[in-house]
């Protein structure tokens, strides 16, 4: 009995140490308007920088904390060297694209989306400018696909000061047709500050979808996420085939203040979704480089609908992503 109680101590250890972990944040500094791809056996991260396109990647969420780190991508054309944010990996077709924000070094008021292309590797393949998909104001780009159609959503200006969310039909990977509106700040929520909605990202579960989103100001605590959800049918276009979520979805909680600008990523193993998020220590809110990363697993309600519950206090132990 005594031989079996070592053994089976032994293997509970065995079972504790090899269930990975990680602990919040995942980037200290300059952790803002995060983006995670697991892709081939690593997670892909990246943040804004300001100045360029930076890839981190490592096997667990822990080791991106020192995972390898290579700047992809640095532009000197004045109209887009500058002020680089919200990066975003994605694949279309095969190939892997990097969509992103920049304009000039003088002012914010010449933000454009663009993109870069790779190839058939993230890390492998060098990536080249391959366009300017805004013709206006437009930042935080994100890819949303459904029925196998791509949609760019970013964040506009419909009208001034007035941050909104629009949709366009992707033309091909590296440009866009003609806009529409998808989502404005319209309740209390969504407006503290300034009226924003930005940073966009999809969400897929099956065959539902929806859409998180920022709202509110980013100098505030109230910088929070939002959801649109799809209704399943029609076109994903028309703003009236959503119904937005009368309340936000995550907000400032244990210490962390303005939690949002998001990304959601799958699992290794595929089978469970997580969320990466930035925020502040500064209980009045950040929008700079003091912002950090940090990410935590989504849960399900029995009704099908995403959970992403609270941010837990920074240093705490969590368990990392199935299959890591
Ligand atoms: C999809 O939703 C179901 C609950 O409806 C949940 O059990 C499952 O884990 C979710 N899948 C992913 C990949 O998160």
């Amino acid at each position: 009995m005594y031989l079996l109680g070592i053994l089976l101590t032994t293997l509970g250890l065995l079972h504790l140490t090899t269930a990975a972990t990680f602990t919040n944040p995942l980037r200290a500094r300059d952790g803002s308007d995060p983006h995670i791809v697991h892709h081939d056996g690593y997670y892909y991260l990246m943040t804004t920088t300001w100045t360029d396109l930076r890839l981190t990647r490592a096997k667990t969420l822990e080791g991106l904390k020192t995972g390898e780190t290579k700047v992809v991508w640095m532009d000197n054309n004045a109209a887009r060297c500058c002020n680089v944010w919200a990066p975003e990996l994605h694949k279309l077709d095969n190939t892997w694209y990097i969509y992103y924000t920049a304009g000039n070094r003088q002012n914010l008021d010449n933000q454009r989306s663009h993109v870069v292309r790779g190839g058939a590797h993230p890390w492998n393949n060098p990536f080249s400018y391959a366009g300017q998909l805004t013709p206006e104001w437009g930042i935080d780009g994100t890819i949303l696909t459904i029925a196998g159609k791509n949609y760019f959503i970013y964040s506009c200006l419909p009208r001034p000061q007035w941050q909104s969310l629009c949709i366009a039909a992707m033309t091909s990977p590296t440009s866009i047709g003609g806009w529409k509106l998808l989502s404005e700040p319209s309740l209390a929520w969504e407006k503290v500050g300034s009226p924003v909605n930005e940073g966009a990202t999809a969400l897929y579960n099956g065959t539902r979808v929806w859409v998180g989103y920022s709202a509110s100001y980013c100098w505030t605590d109230s910088y929070q996420l939002g959801l649109l959800a799809y209704k399943g049918t029609g076109d994903p276009m028309d703003r009236n085939n959503w119904v937005k979520g009368q309340q936000p979805v995550f907000s400032s909680s244990e210490g962390n203040y303005g939690t949002g600008h998001n990304a959601f990523f799958t699992s290794p193993d595929g089978k469970e979704t997580w969320n990466v998020y930035h925020a502040t220590t500064v209980s009045t809110g950040n929008c700079d480089g003091n912002r950090y990363t940090a990410a935590k697993k989504v849960e399900w309600r029995a009704d099908g609908t995403p959970d992403l519950g609270r941010a837990e206090r920074t240093g705490t132990r969590l368990v990392g992503p199935s299959g890591e």
